[in-house]
């Protein structure tokens, strides 16, 4: 069962980014779960899968960024930055024995509805501005069209 939920707010309008954003809140639905059946194991699993997902996803984000001439590119990549140590933090915290869950499940709340609802709407514009051909709109999505 959910406990996030997807919601119309959270939509960026580029398909792609979109579907980013929603397989993290998937992650952080798996992770709600295995904390709530007390499954440390899969936790652990889930949060080695984060990781590398953020890692890839923020890439693809902060190339973007660079390639539309977002003022903000570095102050958002920053950010990603951050939030990619965090979850690595949380990840060896988990390993060493201690319940991190209440703490990262809160975490990826404020990342969902703050820097995706917030922040990766910003640069949007940017990129819809610097990609808006036809192979942008085959490559990200019909919204782009
Ligand atoms: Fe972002």
């Amino acid at each position: 069962m959910a406990h996030y939920n997807w919601d119309q707010q959270l939509d960026t309008g580029i398909d792609s980014f979109d579907l980013h954003h929603q397989r993290i809140m998937e992650y952080a639905n798996e992770i709600f779960n295995a904390v709530k059946f007390n499954d440390r194991e899969k936790v652990g699993y889930t949060l080695d899968l984060l990781l590398e997902y953020t890692v890839s996803v923020f890439s693809y984000e902060d190339n973007l960024m660079d390639q539309s001439g977002y003022p903000y590119a570095a102050e958002h990549k920053a950010v990603h930055r951050t939030f990619t140590h965090k979850i690595a933090r949380y990840r060896q915290r988990h390993q060493t024995g201690e319940d991190v869950s209440r703490q990262l499940l809160s975490e990826l709340k404020v990342w969902i509805t703050n820097h995706v609802r917030r922040d990766d709407r910003d640069y949007v514009p940017y990129v819809r501005k610097k990609f808006s051909t036809n192979w942008f709109s085959r490559f990200f999505g019909k919204k782009c069209a």
